[in-house]
């Protein structure tokens, strides 16, 4: 062969190998490098869940399609019923806005497979049901133009795809490891591995800045799926790459590497203590319901009332955490009414007594909280914020502060709270003396401005 020739087979595989992208790296970032670019999520503290999906038609859990072990067959009715006419991402953009939501986070895809989106890889999507739209682009200008930060949750986990292995938690789990064989014959997860790989590219390419992907999730284990399964690493590259500031959650079966996830998400429980990993406090962030299923669930009657979830919220900030609340729409694309009057509700408060919250976090040590109250703290403002759970009568001792207290007043009417030494309070106590009428807010709170 002439070297001409030996060129002109070369050269092309050459340029290809260099006109590749570096293949992208998880991020080494210093502990401050994260924190800064976490900083406006630490900030917010609250955010909206939306869990919207076929599941919203039987109206009985996000999970119905596996709780009941239905076939694609069986399920295939949601699918091609789905038509949320009232769809209108603009009215739940500014409800998540007056409740005081600074972000949110909408399932573009759940476990049962079914896409939000236009997506080129899949037929089951929304553009091929009687809806016949994108409801993420809608879904993402509505709430941008409100002023909230997008995120979007991606299942990992996928009941419809046909190369989805038969696993444990799939509809069709079974209970020998030949029958499990045999449904699996001829199911490649490579193909699906790239099918998540490709769609992931989608949502973070075509939506504009998207702030958060919640991956959801891993379970390790006999006929369980992990980081292998996912090919966790690349796909988390893949996003990183795509979204360089994006926040990332922690179930991608990557706990114990390097930049493989941003914040750990305790699910529908108080955490006791600000949650640590190798005795260091980590970013965190509780997702919760207002009742028990994320999807929307018609006969369901556990609603927490305002005063429990502004409680949740207060709390999961007294120990340096945010509170992801989930509102799971109806078939017709509205918000239920229950959940309307809790987001109103927790607006109203919000609206005076925000600044307990936005860029609050845990009380140092030195401040030991009154019984029946939270803390929270502005490390900028030096404020401290002292929540009354339960209403005390006539006062309120704040133990060992005497010397640390410049000014008090109630936080929703900026209102003066006189102190001084309380008849049993020993000699660094502060008695604050407060009104005996509890002033018309659920939890009232005290800003301390501290010397
Ligand atoms: C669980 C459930 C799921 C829900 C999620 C929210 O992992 O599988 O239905 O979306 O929690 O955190």
């Amino acid at each position: 062969m002439k070297i001409k020739n030996l060129f002109k087979l070369v050269l092309p595989v050459l340029l290809l190998i260099v006109s590749q992208p570096a293949p992208a790296q998880l991020p080494r970032e210093t502990e401050a490098q994260k924190a800064q670019r976490m900083k406006w999520w630490t900030d917010a503290r609250f955010g909206m869940f939306i869990h919207w999906g076929l599941y919203a038609l039987p109206a009985r859990h996000e999970w119905v399609k596996n709780r009941e072990r239905m076939t694609d067959e069986q399920y295939q009715k949601y699918f091609e019923l789905f038509d949320p006419d009232l769809y209108n991402p603009k009215e739940w953009a500014r409800m998540a806005k007056e409740a005081g939501m600074k972000y949110v986070v909408l399932t573009a895809k759940h476990h049962e497979g079914f896409c939000l989106w236009d997506s080129k890889y899949t037929d089951y999507k929304s553009t091929n049901t009687p809806c016949g739209k994108d409801l993420i682009k809608e879904y993402v200008e509505a709430f941008r133009a409100e002023g909230l930060k997008v995120g979007f949750y991606y299942s990992l986990i996928d009941w419809h795809h046909p190369d989805y292995t038969i696993d444990s938690r799939h509809p069709q789990r079974q209970e020998s490891d030949e029958e499990y064989e045999k449904l699996n014959k001829g199911k490649d997860m490579n193909r699906y591995r790239e099918y998540m790989k490709n769609q992931v590219r989608e949502l973070l390419t075509n939506y504009g800045e998207i702030s958060i992907i919640w991956f959801d999730f891993s379970f390790p284990g006999k006929n369980g799926k992990g980081r292998q399964d996912w090919d966790s690493e690349n796909l988390l590259k893949l996003a990183r790459s795509l979204q360089p500031g994006i926040i990332v959650d922690d179930r991608l079966d990557l706990r114990d590497v390097e930049g493989g996830w941003d914040f750990t998400t305790p699910e529908q429980y108080k955490v006791a203590k600000w949650p640590e990993v190798n005795g260091k406090k980590v970013p965190w962030e509780t997702c919760q319901t207002f009742s028990g299923s994320w999807g929307y669930y018609r006969d369901e009657y556990t609603w927490k009332s305002p005063e429990q979830l502004l409680e949740l919220l207060i709390e999961s900030v007294s120990k340096g955490g945010n509170l992801l609340l989930n509102v799971g729409p109806t078939a017709r694309g509205t918000i239920d009414y229950r959940a309307q009057e809790r987001l109103k509700a927790m607006g109203e408060w919000m609206k005076f007594n925000n600044r307990s919250i936005y860029m609050c976090t845990q009380a140092p040590e030195e401040f030991t909280a009154p019984p029946n109250t939270l803390l929270t703290f502005n490390p900028e403002t030096r404020r401290l914020y002292v929540h009354l759970l339960s209403y005390p009568m006539g006062s309120l001792t704040l133990s060992n502060m005497a010397d640390k207290v410049k000014y008090v007043q109630f936080l929703h009417d900026a209102s003066e709270i006189r102190f001084g030494t309380g008849r049993e309070a020993s000699a660094n106590d502060l008695t604050l003396q407060l009104p005996v009428q509890k002033p018309p807010v659920i939890i009232p709170v005290l800003e301390v401005f501290l010397k």
